[in-house]
């Protein structure tokens, strides 16, 4: 949630600052700006709306200077006005910063400074930042400190963050510095990149492409002075650190649209690819099992593995409800699905042999991350299923799993969520077959599990049908999901593509739960989607779809190819291949993906940039 950009060097940092923030808009787009220093001071351009307003000024009052800090916007604290967007500026000028998190106590920090006669122009929790530290600088400067010393910045520093409670990354630039970047993180991400006699700071790796492939991922209260004569990293409690330098090579995945208008078709269209990268080299075939290289755990402790805790947020939610059954049914592990906002506060009883895996494909969810930090407290292994590598997620897991989904930008989770469910079917089998899945029920599963990116191709065909559906139902207020066992998260997940991109209402259910309330909402307008692929389930939703039908509600049914009974029964069938009922949901979700994407941009929403939503949630 926001974005954070940096850069100090020889290079005019403008350009590279919005660059940044291009890269970086899909963190939020509430507003952009920038600040860049140069022999005359620090200047300020900044505007609500999307990067491209920012460039908009920028064209007609341009910034010079080769230091500057850069900053997306994901409101959390005021609205979004040109006034509220970062940089915020401390003190007359003298320190200039852009936050990404949450100051919890800003309130009674804001209150005091005013007593000291700061004067606030913003209502964001940030400013309180830049105007704390201006407090402190003025003070340390009236005890006899050198304003141009470096170390006078690091007492203010000290001083001034003993004080904030909350989460922050932060990058700040001062007017007696015009050297000096500083970045700073607490709970919110940053990376550093090391270039020539240059370095460039992000939340994310993202803007860091295509400048530097070594990079030094900064931890919990670890501070870095950054100037083109060089690196410094500080941490809070032990002092000065050596960097840990890792490369980049990552995220070299194509994050331009290519033929496509948006990233969320792009995505969903490069399924066969993500689903083929994440099988590659993970089967083993002369054991009839998965392998994986990080999951860092010994074969002994996994046989002995009693019971699965799965903690996500959101999509990722979602792919670990696919997760329990299929490590339910294959491996015979009692698995618990966690919101990891809930299991963070809560106190499950957990047994000594628990392991918890967190689903997440930023890596950098807060409640996730919390989740994670929590089970490790406790004691348990603790493993990430992530997208991101190099994600805070990822590093401070014992081990895991990486999708290998390449970056996905749209704010809406697609490809990452079939590569989530793929991951768990190889973890499934995986740890079946050092239990009691026999081999060649292994051997049956990996031939059906190497088909699927084909399958997945052969299911994208189904776009034009369903772009058409869109047309007739795109105009209504209310959707109803409904699906069973493996397509009930799939109905879930459904739904929740709908709502967040095109706005409509709409709900999943388990399909035999309808009689116990969601049914009284079926009317002659309101669409019931029906997941409803051959397999045990069949006849049991047929009921429930005619059950609709009674009802005068139109149905939408999502069926298997050679199915003859679907098109009597519902008024608008999508096909996709018939496949076993556990692979189904990588099959079926590709249909309500493309769904929710025609109905969105038939009622003119931006499906990248959905309003209020942020691709990764840093925040609580
Ligand atoms: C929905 C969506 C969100 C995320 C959730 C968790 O399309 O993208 O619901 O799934 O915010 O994010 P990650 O997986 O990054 O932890």
């Amino acid at each position: 949630m926001c974005g954070i950009v940096g850069y100090v060097g020889g290079k005019p940092a403008s350009a590279l600052l919005v660059e940044g923030l291009h890269r970086l808009e899909y963190r939020g787009y509430d507003s952009a700006g920038i600040a860049v220093r140069n022999g005359e001071g620090i200047n300020i351009r900044k505007r609500a709306g999307r990067v491209g307003e920012l460039v908009k000024l920028l064209d007609e009052e341009p910034i010079q200077g080769s230091l500057g800090i850069g900053h997306t916007r994901w409101a959390t604290h005021g609205e979004t006005t040109d006034t509220n967007s970062h940089p915020h500026v401390g003190g007359n000028g003298e320190v200039v910063l852009v936050h990404n998190g949450v100051i919890e106590n800003y309130a009674s920090l804001r209150e005091s400074l005013q007593v000291r006669g700061y004067v606030f122009k913003t209502t964001t929790d940030s400013e309180v930042v830049a105007h704390l530290i201006a407090h402190h600088l003025d003070e340390c400067i009236r005890m006899g400190d050198d304003p141009q010393d470096r170390a006078t910045i690091q007492r203010t520093l000290e001083m001034s963050l003993k004080q904030l409670k909350g989460t922050y990354g932060l990058a700040i630039i001062f007017r007696d510095h015009p050297e000096l970047l500083v970045a700073i993180r607490a709970g919110s991400p940053l990376v550093i990149g090391i270039g020539h006699n240059e370095y460039f700071l992000a939340s994310d790796s993202s803007p860091l492409v295509g400048h530097t492939d070594e990079v030094v991922y900064l931890d919990d209260h670890e501070w870095a002075f950054l100037s083109p004569e060089g690196m410094e990293i500080i941490h809070r409690d032990s002092g000065q650190r050596a960097p840990s330098i890792q490369t980049l090579d990552h995220v070299a995945g194509n994050i331009d649209l290519g033929d496509f208008d948006t990233y969320m078709l792009k995505e969903i269209f490069e399924q066969p690819q993500s689903l083929e990268n994440c099988l590659r080299g993970r089967i083993d075939d002369d054991a009839a099992s998965a392998k994986f290289g990080g999951l860092n755990v010994d074969v002994q402790d996994l046989r002995h593995v009693d019971r699965i805790v799965l903690t996500a947020c959101g999509t990722s939610w979602h792919a670990a409800l696919v997760g329990e059954y299929l490590i339910e049914e294959f491996a015979r592990i009692p698995v618990e699905v966690e919101y990891a906002s809930e299991f963070r506060y809560r106190n499950p009883p957990m047994t000594d042999r628990t392991m918890t895996f967190a689903i997440t494909q930023s890596g950098e969810t807060a409640d996730t991350l919390a989740a994670l930090r929590e089970s490790r407290r406790k004691g348990h292994a603790t493993m990430a299923i992530c997208n991101v590598v190099g994600s805070t997620i990822a590093r401070e897991a014992d081990g895991g799993i990486y999708l290998h989904a390449g970056p996905e930008i749209g704010v809406a989770s697609t490809k990452a969520f079939t590569s989530q469910v793929t991951s768990m079917m190889l973890l499934a089998l995986y740890l079946g077959r050092m239990r009691h899945l026999s081999f060649p029920a292994g051997q049956r599963l990996i031939k059906q599990m190497r088909q699927l990116p084909q399958l997945v191709e052969k299911t994208l065909a189904c776009n034009e049908a369903v772009a058409k559906i869109a047309t007739k139902y795109f105009d209504r207020n209310n959707f109803l999901y409904l699906g069973r066992l493996y397509n009930f998260p799939v109905a879930l997940e459904g739904a929740l593509k709908l709502k967040e991109i095109s706005y409509i209402h709409a709900e999943g259910y388990p399909a035999a739960e309808m009689k116990h309330g969601p049914i009284a909402l079926v009317d002659e307008v309101t669409p019931s989607v029906f997941v409803v692929p051959h397999g045990t389930m069949y006849p049991k939703v047929m009921s429930n779809l005619e059950e609709v039908k009674a009802r005068k509600g139109p149905v939408i049914a999502i069926a298997c190819e050679g199915d003859k009974e679907i098109s009597a029964a519902a008024d608008d069938v999508i096909f996709v291949p018939d496949v076993e009922e556990y692979l189904q949901p990588i099959v079926t979700s590709i249909p309500l993906q493309l769904l929710a994407y025609h109905i969105a941009i038939l009622r003119g929403c931006n499906v990248d940039r959905p309003r209020n939503l942020a691709k990764s949630v840093t925040v609580e």
